[in-house]
């Protein structure tokens, strides 16, 4: 399909049963014409990082190829042009999540962690104090943990975890008492291990009553379903463009425009200043004011032709296909393995994602994901980046299976085949 023709409509690709038109929808990822061990590659490992379409490679290309100058400085036509393109990539980002001053509120970074540590260094520092507290949860990635660490060992802040169920869900039966006191309230809106999906706007409600503002994770929703940040009641939203069809080296954040411009800078350098004197410095307005340095230009561009992709098919259509397939795979894993496969996180449902973290018999993750990638099975074995999760769950790794717009039915009888055969040469019970 070429984008460029502007010729795909949602009718295009959808079929019946909430299901996408996988077979035209595979045709615009030239990586998946690509065969590994003489297989077809079944790709599985969209939490960790999504497959590129053709559109957005050829945005990128054409970037390159015609417009390629540094942004905010030059006054020459390509240059003037490529400050176009990162500014229109900005508000495209922006509208996209429904922010409404998208020019004021949308900073670009390098991926999520970046724009969560720029919360935490940024808004931390000039508003935190010692005995303060942060609320976490014990689904959250490394990246809305870690900062929150270094900021609690130099500050002395008191971090509080919310707890999951045994459902994998999170217990938020004592929500309101987390809340209490608190400055920050932190939370992923779909988790990258249980693919749990977080009641975010009910939370942030909670977290507001109590004076706190709200630190969204959207890693893994921002690609995967329709993000409103007005819905959400979100104060910071966080997200990366390579999970999002996107390329890698950019990240989002976004954040109230009020809340940004009293935040103090991130990173110091060139583009970020008003005025320089050799013992000051005056620092611009946001978003630029935590731009420092030359900005991800093509990178912006490439999200930019992601946003149009994803729009070109649909949020709710894309969520619509991904759900119906995350029921699929659970019905037929639990189907087919039964109690050997143990898979964490909520059944199929509103609040669950495609994202499916399992362990099969007494088989390593690591093992598992070995025999899989024979059969073109693409999957993640490990920790996810979620060690206190992990431990939560009794459990050193998982395989974790994850699903996008370009999976079917078929990739998980592949899925499940692979895994049988991982039972046979590994398991001993
Ligand atoms: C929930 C969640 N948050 C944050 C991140 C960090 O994303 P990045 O590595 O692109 O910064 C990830 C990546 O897996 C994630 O799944």
């Amino acid at each position: 399909m070429d984008m460029t023709d502007g010729a795909m409509t949602v009718d295009d690709v959808e079929v019946a049963s909430g299901y996408l038109d996988v077979e035209k929808l595979r045709r615009d990822f030239p990586i998946l014409a690509e065969r590994v061990h003489d297989r077809r590659i079944v790709y599985l490992d969209s939490a960790a990082t999504s497959l590129t379409p053709r559109p957005v490679i050829d945005a990128i290309s054409k970037y390159y190829e015609t417009t390629h100058a540094n942004v905010h400085r030059g006054v020459y036509a390509t240059a003037e042009e490529a400050t176009r393109l990162y500014e229109e990539a900005r508000i495209k980002v922006g509208r996209f999540i429904g922010a409404t001053r998208p020019g004021e509120e949308v900073v670009f970074t390098k991926n999520a962690t970046e724009a969560l540590n720029l919360i935490a260094s940024s808004w931390g520092h000039a508003n935190l104090k010692e005995n303060d507290v942060v609320v976490l949860t014990e689904m959250e990635h490394h990246s809305n943990i870690v900062p929150w660490i270094m900021l609690s060992e130099e500050l002395g802040i008191e971090l509080r975890y919310v707890p999951i169920d045994g459902s994998g869900r999170l217990d938020l039966s004592n929500f309101d008492e987390f809340c209490d006191g608190a400055k920050l309230v932190c939370v992923s809106a779909m988790s990258n291990v249980l693919g749990t999906i977080n009641p975010i706007t009910e939370m942030s409600k909670v977290a507001h009553d109590h004076g706190a503002l709200v630190v969204v994770d959207g890693a893994q929703s921002v690609p995967h379903l329709p993000v409103d940040i007005q819905e959400l009641g979100a104060d910071f939203l966080a997200f990366s463009g390579h999970k999002m069809m996107g390329p890698t080296g950019i990240g989002v954040l976004w954040a109230n425009a009020t809340i940004l411009e009293a935040m103090p800078p991130f990173l110091g350098g060139g583009g970020m200043i008003l005025d320089v004197k050799p013992e000051k410095f005056l620092p611009a307005d946001p978003p630029d004011r935590f731009e420092a340095g030359t900005p991800p230009i093509a990178e912006a561009v490439g999200l930019a032709a992601a946003v149009d992709y994803l729009q070109s098919i649909g949020m709710g259509q894309i969520r619509s296909h991904e759900r119906s397939l995350t029921a699929f795979a659970l019905e037929s894993i639990g189907e087919k393995l039964g109690d050997d496969c143990r898979i964490f996180g909520p059944p199929a449902g509103d609040d669950r994602g495609g994202v499916m973290s399992f362990s099969y018999r007494d088989v390593h993750a690591h093992d598992i994901a070995q025999v899989l990638d024979q059969y073109g099975v693409c999957v993640r074995p490990g920790h996810h980046c979620a060690k206190p999760l992990m431990r939560k769950l009794g459990v050193a790794a998982t395989a974790r299976a994850s699903i996008a717009l370009y999976n079917s039915e078929d990739d998980i009888n592949v899925l499940i085949e692979g895994l049988v055969e991982a039972g046979r040469l590994f398991a001993n019970a």
